[in-house]
């Protein structure tokens, strides 16, 4: 699993997008994550290594990195799951431009959720009573199925059609519209459905479930735009689009 003498031999990403991979040699350490290995070389190889984390706990997800060829949250990911002969090499997320070293601009990914009206739209304002959605009502529950995601960008990393097709929208954004679409509160279905039902949207997802795979909540993004599509059809059908 790991290097006879207690070490990890660690392969980490350096400068930007015509950098190189540096070797750096790692203590092997009990319950080590991914982000601990990164860390450790930061804080006692190289203080200019530049890496983006905050919670270290699963929930923030800022930490994704490219493990092995593999996008993963690396806070979360046991170092000792995913050395191969004594190795790492760690990355920046593919499929977004990189700052330097391990971080890598998000931009695109967040425009891309506002470009598919992943932004909530309320039908009521304050001065209206709270509006009663029953836990087991049927659009809760599919509204609840996508809705744990951390933007933490490991499915539009992992995604084909997303590295051929710079205009789509990518799995979370359009998980995210799926959410708000099946979101009874929400009062913008009409302009997201259009949203994503354009160029770049729903229908140029090619369903191969890479988005699944990776995700690190076990979310299900293909679904979601399987869902996407199925309601924009519908909705072209009845002459809403
Ligand atoms: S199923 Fe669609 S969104 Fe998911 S990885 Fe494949 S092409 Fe991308
Ligand atoms: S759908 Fe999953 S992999 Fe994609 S951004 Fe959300 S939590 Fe991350
Ligand atoms: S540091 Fe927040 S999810 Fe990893």
């Amino acid at each position: 699993m790991s290097g006879m003498d207690g070490t990890i031999e660690v392969s980490l990403w350096r400068g930007k997008a015509d950098g190189r991979y540096q070797a750096y040699t790692v203590p092997l350490r009990e319950n080590q994550t991914v982000l601990d290995v990164v860390t450790w070389v930061q804080r006692h190889a190289d203080p200019t290594l530049s890496y983006r984390f905050a919670c270290r706990v699963g929930m923030c997800g800022s930490c994704a990195m490219t493990v092995n060829g593999r996008p993963r949250w690396t806070c979360r990911t046991h170092a000792s799951r995913v050395i191969e002969n004594g190795r790492i090499e760690i990355g920046p997320l593919a499929n977004l431009p990189v700052i330097k070293d391990l971080a890598c601009d998000m931009q695109a990914f967040f425009d891309k959720w506002e470009k598919a009206k992943g932004v909530f739209a309320p039908s009521k304002t304050r001065h209206d009573p709270i509006e009663q959605i029953a836990p087991a009502s049927a659009q809760r529950l599919a509204a609840d199925a996508a809705i744990e995601c951390i933007n933490c960008g490991v499915c539009y990393a992992a995604c084909d059609t997303v590295r051929w097709n710079e205009d789509y929208l990518g799995p979370a954004a359009l998980n995210r519209a799926w959410t708000l679409v099946n979101d009874v509160r929400d009062a913008a279905n009409s302009a997201r459905l259009g949203a994503v039902a354009a160029n770049g949207g729903c229908h140029a997802c090619h369903s191969h479930q890479s988005c699944q795979q990776h995700c690190p909540m076990a979310l299900n993004p293909a679904a979601s735009i399987a869902g996407l599509k199925r309601r924009t059809v519908q909705a072209y059908i009845r002459g809403e689009l």
